[in-house]
């Protein structure tokens, strides 16, 4: 594994608007601006809206609203996902709580060199690679065994209840996850739920911390996150705040031009997306999405991603069933502890994981 380079701390950064000199901002500007350029303005918020409890129920629309969903879009938000509104409210409470802890604090969590988990920045390969506007916290939450509790805030700390939170959101994405991975398998004709079930038996969360940007010249150059797939199997998104937006999606060529679309969050739901490993199993049926994440002029945003995947000893690879008899696989098979280290040793950048699977 390649080693992260450390870079600044941009909470910190934005939190001391006099010292953003243009040598420090250049490290974040893009080549294009990114707030309004290529923007699908029709569709702006429009993605498919499933209702979980209905599709449990076996509700036939619902079922054929997802299949749509997963066919044309990649995207979506849950609704009625069940999902109690105490486990959500503090869940959000408490993700925000951290970034809101003195850096000296959060730092006790920081990530080691070399891989993810942890408090600090998307993973940096090199000195020249554009930066994003944020900050993360990433922990494996499950299976329990995943979990390295040395960067789980203490109950004896400034969280007391952190820990908690996050255990009963972690347990309830992904028994959303689950149902959700059912109902695809369902929809795909899958002799075995388990074929796509076995993607929620494993969860880590990203939590986003994105700063307003305070200079005014920088503001549109800047991206939270750089545009990427999702390199796991089902991810699961929770808006912390409703009424600040900057998920956009690429649209797939033939609505909008190829262009990016922004979502609007709905209050208490989730949004739901493809994942790559979806695209490999599925053998490119269901794909997986590019999407990005802008920043509010003025107000901070703070997002959390639950990621699903199989767990360690599995193997992903195209089903027999999606490739058909005589059909071509698209993608290679490899073992979940390749495809980790694949990832990991990765720039995020568009679709290069995918890339890398192909079979050629
Ligand atoms: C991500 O896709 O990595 C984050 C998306 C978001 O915060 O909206
Ligand atoms: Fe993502």
């Amino acid at each position: 594994l390649g080693g992260s380079l450390p870079v600044p701390n941009v909470q910190d950064l934005a939190g001391r608007p006099d010292d953003l000199t243009p040598t420090i901002l250049r490290r974040y500007l893009r080549a294009d601006p990114t707030s309004t350029t290529n923007i699908d303005q029709v569709n702006d918020g429009i993605i498919p809206v499933v209702d979980l409890g209905r599709l449990v129920a076996g509700d036939e629309e619902e079922a054929s609203k997802l299949r749509q969903a997963c066919e044309e879009w990649g995207f979506f938000q849950v609704v009625n996902h069940g999902i109690s509104d105490d486990t959500v409210e503090e869940m959000k409470r408490d993700v925000t709580a951290f970034f809101n802890l003195p850096l000296a604090a959060k730092s006790a969590f920081a990530q080691r060199p070399g891989w993810i988990e942890g408090y600090g920045q998307a993973f940096v390969t090199s000195d020249d690679q554009t930066l994003d506007w944020s900050d993360i916290f990433f922990l494996a939450t499950q299976p329990p065994s995943y979990r390295d509790l040395r960067f789980w805030p203490p109950e004896d700390g400034q969280l007391i209840t952190f820990r908690r939170s996050v255990e009963r959101y972690s347990a309830a994405t992904q028994r959303v996850a689950g149902d959700l991975l059912a109902a695809m398998a369902f929809n795909l004709g899958l002799r075995d739920a388990g074929d796509m079930t076995c993607l929620a038996a494993a969860q880590s969360m990203r939590m986003n911390y994105y700063p307003p940007c305070p200079s005014p010249a920088a503001r549109d150059r800047v991206l939270g996150v750089s545009p990427h797939s999702d390199a796991v199997g089902l991810t699961l998104l929770l808006q912390v705040s409703p009424t600040v937006a900057g998920l956009q999606i690429r649209r797939p060529d033939g609505g909008g031009g190829g262009g990016w679309m922004g979502v609007d969050p709905i209050a208490g739901a989730l949004v739901a997306n493809a994942g790559d490993v979806i695209e490999v199993l599925t053998n490119g049926r269901y794909k997986s999405i590019e999407h990005r994440a802008v920043v509010d002029a003025t107000r901070e945003r703070v997002s959390v991603a639950a990621f699903h995947s199989a767990t360690f000893g599995s193997t992903y690879a195209p089903l027999h069933e999606m490739v058909g008899d005589g059909g071509v696989p698209k993608y290679r098979s490899i073992t979940v502890e390749d495809y980790v280290r694949l990832v990991v040793s990765s720039k995020l950048d568009g679709k290069n994981i995918m890339d890398a699977m192909k079979v050629n």
